[in-house]
Order: structure tokens, then sequence, then C-alpha cells
């Protein structure tokens, strides 16, 4: 097993910061992202959250990747490793992918739905009120998109780290990032007459980029606050064990400062194009209405849009999914590959059975999140006040509860139990030594946990609770 684990592994840093850079570009930085700034106060959420990407960012990342490689092994066993009475949050931490794929294949294949619609021109069809409703709910199509999302994920985590994860990467972030900025340009030429009144792709741009301070209240800046943080670890990949899988690869002469910095500047730099290509096309043909439109956003509000610009409207609907299928894609090759990776150790088999029976896992609890819009649908409202469904209830679980409390106690047991120079001393291997050691330092022991405590709280509805109590 050791050999193996020897042999497989990230060519270089190129390939590393490119692997990662596919986990953490994703859905969350193209739709969610752009919908988040829209509703909270504009460049006003952009400084939180750049603020944020150097200081939270950079301690949840450094702290997973830096565990990976030192120890050189995944979620389950790494915690284990560290100290044997913190191998539970080795489990806790593998729980999230184990979660998280459970309908990650799902959206992915509402996106390869789309896609195929775009490519056979019928993007006015996908404009029409109810299309969205009608397709998720229906017995068979969503189950066949999924399918073929799924099994393209396998395919590459199937054909390893190098030949598989790293080649893909390769070939697809940069096409990624040449599309979203080709869509962002457009969308910023675009203007449009609506009663007399025209709106530019500029003045959309200003309403994105200027922060709006109306009706600015304390509570309302801490929403915000907590808004732009569970953002940022959703958007990072970090606090699932991906982040630490994807390090156990890097050989020990990457230069982790650099890599790390560079995997925060592309998953931020995509965030900020994705709301210059999305908020200013939606703003000149529907006004400030459908920004926040959340969820539905993606697949409601865009293809509207995309219809409003006539027939460019049908090639820019083509490059947006194609290039959101990309990003989809790389994100769940990387959940598949920590839990195939996880698997591997914990049941003592190669790769290629491991992937079979991963992805026979994935699958059947795919099917059931498809089955969770029509037999088995049902609504139940979550702790934080969403009414849901079974995607909903995953997607809660992992993101809302597991990744702040897996936050928190990482943050405690690197902090306090075996202290930040056990990171640091990683961190100075293969570079000119650890420069934010002392950043770092403060962060992880002080300030960070605070915080995840607070965002645990606030998603898991305790926080009103308590201000409840209090008043
Ligand atoms: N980081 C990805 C995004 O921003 O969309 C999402 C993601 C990837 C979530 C991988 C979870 C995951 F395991």
């Amino acid at each position: 097993m050791n050999n193996n684990k020897k042999k497989s592994g990230f060519t270089g840093s190129l390939g590393f910061v490119l692997a990662a850079a596919g986990s953490a570009v994703g859905v969350g930085n193209i739709w969610r992202f752009p919908y988040l700034v829209a509703r909270d106060g504009g460049g006003l959420f952009i400084l939180v959250y750049l603020v944020l990407v150097l200081t939270f960012g950079f301690v949840l990342l450094t702290t997973d990747i830096a565990i990976g490689r030192k120890t050189g092994k995944n979620a389950w066993q790494a915690f284990a490793s560290i100290s044997p009475k913190w191998g539970f949050l080795g489990k806790l931490t593998f729980l999230v992918p184990v979660l998280i794929m459970t309908y990650y294949s799902v959206i992915g294949g509402w996106i390869v739905k789309y896609m195929v619609v775009y490519l056979t021109g019928q993007g006015n069809l996908a404009a029409q009120d109810g299309f969205f409703g009608q397709f998720i709910t229906s017995p068979v199509a969503p189950i066949f998109f999924m399918l073929i999302f799924l099994a393209i994920t396998a395919l590459i985590v199937f054909r390893g780290v190098e030949k598989g994860i790293e080649k893909f990467s390769k070939f697809v972030m940069p096409i990624l990032l040449v599309m979203i900025i080709g869509i962002a340009v457009y969308s910023l030429t675009l203007s449009y007459t609506d009663q007399g009144i025209t709106r530019t792709g500029l003045d959309g741009l200003a309403i994105y980029l200027i922060p709006n301070f109306d009706g600015l209240t304390v509570p309302k800046f801490l929403n915000i606050l907590l808004d732009a943080m569970s953002q940022l670890f959703f958007s990072l990949s970090v606090s699932m064990g991906i982040m630490i899988t994807y390090g156990s690869y890097v050989k020990k002469d990457v230069d982790l400062n650099k890599s790390i910095a560079q995997i925060e500047f592309f998953d931020t730099a995509v965030a900020l194009i994705a709301g210059v290509m999305i908020i200013p096309a939606i703003y000149v043909f529907s006004g400030t209405a459908g920004m926040t439109s959340g969820p539905s956003l993606m697949f409601v509000s865009l293809p509207k849009t995309f219809a409003s610009m006539g027939p460019a409207g049908n090639i820019i609907g083509i490059l947006f999914f194609v290039m959101i299928l990309f990003a989809a894609l790389t994100s769940n090759v990387s959940i598949m590959e920590t839990l195939v990776a996880n698997c591997m150790h914990i049941f003592k088999k190669e790769r290629k059975q491991t992937c079979s029976w991963i992805s026979i896992y994935s699958l059947v609890t795919a099917l059931v999140i498809c089955l969770g819009y029509n037999m088995l649908y049902f609504e139940y409202t979550l702790p934080n006040g969403v009414v849901g469904q079974l995607l909903d209830i995953m997607d809660y679980i992992s993101n809302s509860f597991l990744m702040p409390l897996i936050s928190l106690l990482t943050c405690i047991l690197v902090g306090w139990v075996i202290k930040p120079s056990w990171i640091a001393s990683e961190m100075e291997i293969g570079s000119n030594g650890f420069n934010k050691k002392h950043l770092y330092t403060f962060l992880v022991r002080y300030i960070v946990p605070v915080i995840m405590a607070i965002l645990f709280f606030q998603s898991t509805g305790m926080l009103n609770y308590l201000t409840y109590l209090m008043k």
C-alpha cells in the first residue's frame, strides 16, 4: 500500500495548484458568490470577503494542506496519527464528502441538461416559466443526466491522480479562465432600453462593485460577515478532507506558501469575475430584481437573461454551461477522489476496485436525491429556517453543521494541542520560511475558533435561541 502511495501524486507545483483550484472553483464561485454580493451590499460584501480570504481562508487552507503533506495521509488516518484521541475528527471530516457526494452529481446532471438544451439551440425553452421545475420533478431525465456527469467523474478518478486528476485539471482550468473572462467582457458591453430607460453593463458593474451602506446596522453587518464566512470555506473546499488528501499528494520540494497563495488567488479571481459576468447581464435586462433570486439564479434568471440577448444568447448559454460544467466536474472529482483515497486505506483495496464501489455508492445515493423531487418529495424546515427537500438537508448537514464544527475542532487541535509550530515546520520545507507564521499562530489560536463557534451556533439556529433568551 505504501509503495502505491508513493507512486501516485502530483508531478509538481502546477499540477497541484490547478487540481486544488479545480476543487475550489465550482458552482459556489459562479452561482453563489454573485448572488450573495447582490444581496449583501455589493462592494461591501466583496471587501469583507477579501479580508476573510487573506485571514481565515489562509489559515484553513494552510492547515488542511500542511496536515496532508506532513502526515502523507487522508483525513481518516491523518488526525489519528497526529493524536489518537483526535481520531474521531478524521472520521467526522470523512463524513463531509460522503454527504456532499450524494447531491453534487445531481446538480452536475442539471448542468449537463442545460448544456445540451443550449447546444441543441433550445435556449428559449429553458427561459420559459416552469421549465426548471418540470425538469427536476420529472422521473427519468434528471437521473439520466446525473448518470452522465457521474460517469465522467468516475472515469477521471479511475485513471488516478497524475493521469486522471492532474491531466484533466491542467486541460480544463485554463480554458475555464479564458471562457469566464470572455463572457464577463461581453456582459459589460450590453445595453438595453426599457420604457425609455437605458441600462448598460457598466451601470451594472457599478452596482456590483460600489459598497452599499444603506440601512446598515450592526446585526446586518454580522449577517454579512457570516454569509461571507460560510461562502469562503465552501468555496475553498476546506474542512472536508479534500485539501488534506490533495496535500498528501504534494512533493516535499514544492513551496506551499506560494501554492496556497495561488490557489486562493485563482478561487477569488474566478468568483469576482463570475460577478462581473452575471450581475451586469441580469441588471441590463431585468434591473436589480432578478439578481438576488438565490438558488434559481443559475437555472431560471440566467436563461431568461440569455433569451433577452437575442441570437447571441444561445452562444453565451453554451459557453456558460460548458464553463460551469468544467467547474463542477473538477469539484466533483475532488470529492470522489477523497472518498476513494480514504476508502483505499480503510478497506486496504486498490484504486480501481475502490473506485467502482464508490461509484455504486454515489449512483445509489444520487438516485435517492433525484427521487427527492418526485416520489420521495417532502418539505422540512431546517434549524436555520430554510424549508428544504432531501438535497437541502444533505447540504445543510455537510456545509452548515459539519464544516464549521470541523474547522472549530481543527483550530483547537492545531492551536492548543499540537501547537501552530507543528504546521509551521511543514510550511518551512521546500520554501524560504513561513513568513506569515505570527499571523497564522494568532488567528488559529484566538480568532478563527471564536468566529467558527459563532458560525456554528448561527447555522444551527442556536444563536437565535440564545439572543432570544437574553432579551
Ligand atoms: N468549492 C466548490 C465550490 O465553490 O463550488 C464546491 C465544493 C467542492 C464543495 C468540493 C464541496 C466539495 F467537496
